[in-house]
């Protein structure tokens, strides 16, 4: 495979120069985060199926797939196809289009607690306007949310998703910390936070909220928790606790939909009463859906002569995410999760064989076809559990930037792999063999940690 058509020094000059006027211009030189590194981010020419081409014409092998949200890598030829197809027809108007009908009979279909569906812009969006509609239904307003826990960047659903050792006090009631500066007090104090997977400390957590918690909202398999999922007994014992108190529980599905064919809520013998989705869904383009049952979504409906939640979106159900994701979900039918789900799980049996070599003090968890490296030896079961020191984090970023400059790999940021339908085998020796070279390169400085 080609890489690196120039010395390495010289490679990157284009991408240092764009990001020179980048920072002119767009604060920091980024519109997001995530894409930020030091000491300058990469510009991309293009990109298809596993692969992306930077402007330098370095290529790399993908595993972050657009941060989970590529399912079947880039450039699908079918998405190209309708996409164009219906670009020549309009991109967005003030009309409703048929495709949006269509789209939300397939994954009404798809997911048997699916009864209405509403498509918004993000998962944040749809994070957000699943919050109001419990709100809503319920007539209370306390949200309970899991510590770590990522939901995108409303006010209430981000609230501990960065709590640390200094500020995330007894885990018997786990502080509500604000992630950005001057967050409201009130929004602190209307939040619920209570330690993932443990029953006994969630139920006592809520049970001093009882009445004032309007939902308890759910990923079923939180990436930034340490990407394992919930246990049956778990989410049960939740389903119980809202039943009994007038809550409801909700999913955060965006990321972990692909986890079945009719998403992680699959797994649990009851199910969520609304669903946010996201990512996936999009067929590569922006897009958030809440879903759930008739009963509870006719808050959001405008026939009534009194709109409980108005909810409109300027790009809400834009044709072209709902045309890509049609076409993505269609293309990932059971078949298809099946044999992802398979092939991410062989992987991650190749990876725990590559730790063992390398001799690490490392681990993997995971859920269908995604899974993270913890630089620790036992798998975590908790958010505190998992949680990184700044040294272990200095590894972690070593790591992915040998596998990024180095070996032309790219991870998530949190040495995690999200798999698309178009990476082979290949490319898994390929990151197998980068990776045994990465843990061996930062053995010396892991061994250090734990002593
Ligand atoms: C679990 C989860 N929920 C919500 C979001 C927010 O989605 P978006 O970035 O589309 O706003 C994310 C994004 O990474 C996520 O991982």
């Amino acid at each position: 495979m080609k890489s690196h058509p120039l010395p390495k020094e010289e490679n990157a000059l284009a991408s240092k120069q764009i990001y020179s006027r980048a920072v002119e211009v767009l604060t920091g030189g980024v519109s997001r985060n995530t894409i930020f590194r030091k000491p300058h981010p990469f510009y991309v020419a293009s990109a298809s199926g596993s692969y992306i081409k930077d402007i330098e014409g370095t290529e790399r092998l993908d595993f972050a797939n657009n941060m989970a949200s590529l399912i079947h890598g880039h450039s699908h030829p079918a998405i190209i196809k309708a996409v164009t197809e219906q670009l020549h027809k309009g991109s967005a108007y003030t009309m409703g289009t048929e495709v949006e009908v269509l789209y939300a009979e397939l994954l009404n279909k798809r997911t048997p607690g699916f009864e209405k569906i509403r498509f918004m812009n993000s998962g944040t969006e749809a994070v957000m306007t699943m919050i109001k509609a419990s709100r809503v239904f319920t007539g209370k307003y306390k949200i309970a949310k899991a510590e770590g826990a990522y939901h995108g960047t409303y006010d209430y659903a981000e609230i501990s998703q960065t709590a640390n050792p200094s500020n995330w006090g007894d885990i018997d009631k786990p502080n509500a910390v604000e992630v950005v500066q001057n967050t409201p007090k009130g929004i602190l104090d209307d939040m619920v936070i209570f330690p993932f997977n443990d029953i006994e400390r969630t139920i006592n957590i809520l049970d001093q909220q009882a009445g004032k918690i309007a939902c308890v909202l759910i990923d079923p398999v939180p990436h930034r928790i340490g990407l394992f999922p919930a246990t049956n007994e778990y989410i049960e014992a939740i389903y119980k606790w809202t039943r009994k108190n007038n809550a409801l529980l909700v999913f955060d599905e965006v990321v972990s939909y692909r986890v079945n064919y009719a998403g992680a809520q699959h797994s649990y013998s009851v199910k969520p009463d609304l669903t946010a989705l996201g990512k996936i869904i999009g067929g590569g383009f922006p897009i958030g859906a809440i879903a759930g049952t008739s009963e509870i979504m006719t808050v959001l409906d405008p026939r009534g002569t009194f709109l409980k939640h108005p909810h409109s979106g300027t790009f809400s159900a834009n044709p072209v995410s709902t045309t890509a994701g049609k076409v993505a979900m269609e293309l990932f039918d059971e078949e298809a999760v099946l044999k992802l789900n398979a092939f991410a799980m062989k992987a991650r049996k190749q990876i725990e064989e590559v730790i063992k070599i390398a001799d690490v003090p490392a681990c993997i968890t995971g859920a269908g076809s995604m899974f993270k490296i913890h630089l620790q030896e036992n798998a975590p079961n908790t958010y505190r559990d998992a949680y990184q020191d700044k040294n272990t984090k200095a590894i972690v970023d070593e790591l992915l930037d040998y596998l990024f400059l180095e070996k032309d790999i790219i991870m998530i940021n949190t040495l995690a792999c999200m798999f698309s339908t178009t990476l082979t085998q290949s490319n898994v020796d390929r990151l197998s063999e980068a990776l045994l070279q990465g843990l061996k390169l930062v053995k010396p400085k892991l061994d250090q940690l734990v002593k």
